[in-house]
């Protein structure tokens, strides 16, 4: 049974009736350009085949109600009576209570309703799981008030509730790709100025993810650090954003910068270069430089930003010694979770055995391994008998 079907069951069995609506947000993996989107910078992610489901129908009243399968327990809040103070820091319901709460700073007025939710984005892995629950929690909002859906303003206002709400001050990568994800393409996407470019995937390639299983406590303070050191880079170079540092610049300065905060810039200045290399390599689909730019950006990612762990380099070394393997990188915040890699879809059966033989080998750990198409960005389905 589809996830789609699932939800739409327990609905039933739940309310008596089949649901009214079902929105669906995807999660997504980024190809390359990790860590640029908070300096204004490129990134080329785009949405996989796993998804955060909910049906539900709208209510009487102002609540929200909603059970989840995946915890198997109901929560409900009211988003006229919400405060920052009665958070339950790190629960599932936290980031639909954000964007209740962003949605009406921008001056929406919400409808209650109730529902059923479940997904099968991995949680904690880098591929976005709560962005696919914000995109859905607003794609369901939105329906319910008649919004046309604006992609970009909605990646907005599902930031601000990851930002504020949260406290991850995470960047607009992920809830622009979950909520503006094309099939069959990836996105470059300028996170200044928010335009976005379908590029397609390099002919006879399949991406391929590859979860660590490892996760690591106290991402978001290390992702903040992290976020903190290239603003004070900025800062050294007196602009906005380092997007405005060039390559030449930073070398004829980076001897005055402090040591950790120079490796931190060279990297999203580097990072930069080679996403809108990567670009040009996908249009041209070249995959073989495609891939030499993710190995790139997995040492950058390795030596310079310090994001990886030992599972994710060990993985990432065993990707990249199978034939057919164009190159492989982590993907997401990093600590811990998935690399991704780009290889020639006449070997995906023999890499993902390799793959796995190897790492069991090397470091006793079950890698899990997804092969996804490009998937669409959040959409709402109206269910049969809906
Ligand atoms: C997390 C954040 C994104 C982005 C990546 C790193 O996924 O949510 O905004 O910064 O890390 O590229």
């Amino acid at each position: 049974m589809s996830l789609q079907e699932h939800v739409a069951q327990e609905f039933a069995n739940r309310f008596g009736t089949p649901p009214d609506i079902i929105a669906r947000a995807p999660g997504r993996v980024n190809l390359i350009g990790e860590h640029t989107d908070y300096n204004d910078g490129f990134v080329l992610p785009m949405a996989i085949d796993r998804a955060v489901w909910i049906a539900l129908r709208p209510r009487n009243d102002s609540y929200v109600v909603i059970y989840s399968l995946d915890y198997d327990e109901v929560a409900e809040f009211s988003p006229a009576e919400m405060s920052q103070e009665s958070q339950r820091h790190g629960e599932w319901v936290e980031y639909m209570k954000g964007v209740a709460w962003a949605l009406q700073e921008a001056g929406w007025t919400l409808n209650g309703w109730e529902g059923v939710m479940a997904g099968d984005v991995p949680i904690g892995a880098g591929l976005s799981s709560s962005a696919a629950i914000e995109l859905a929690t607003a794609r369901a909002f939105a329906e319910l008030s008649s919004h046309v859906w604006d992609a970009v303003e909605m990646a907005k206002i599902c930031q601000r509730a990851e930002n504020e709400w949260v406290g991850m001050k995470s960047g607009i990568m992920d809830q622009l790709i979950s909520s503006a994800g094309v099939e069959g393409r990836a996105l470059l996407i300028d996170c200044r100025w928010l335009t976005l470019e379908p590029v397609p995937l390099p002919p006879d390639t399949r991406v391929v993810i590859m979860d660590t299983t490892t996760r690591r406590e106290l991402v978001t303070s290390a992702y903040n650090e992290r976020r903190r050191q290239c603003e004070q880079a900025a800062s050294f170079f007196n602009v906005s954003a380092l997007r405005d540092v060039s390559l030449q610049q930073f070398e004829a300065a980076a001897d005055l910068l402090d040591p950790v905060v120079a490796k931190r810039a060279r990297h999203v200045i580097t990072e930069n270069e080679r996403t809108l290399q990567a670009a040009d390599a996908m249009r041209a689909g070249d995959a073989t430089t495609f891939g030499r730019l993710m190995d790139a950006s997995h040492t950058s990612l390795r030596d310079d930003f310090e994001v990886t762990n030992d599972a994710l380099n060990t993985i990432v070394e065993i990707a990249r010694r199978q034939a057919g393997c164009y190159g492989a990188r982590m993907t997401g915040g990093g600590f811990g979770g998935c690399a991704v890699a780009l290889v020639r879809a006449d070997v995906e059966a023999a890499f993902i055995e390799s793959v796995t033989a190897a790492y069991r080998q090397e470091t006793g750990l079950d890698a899990r391994i997804y092969v996804s198409p490009a998937a669409a960005g959040a959409s709402v389905v109206v269910p049969v008998g809906g």
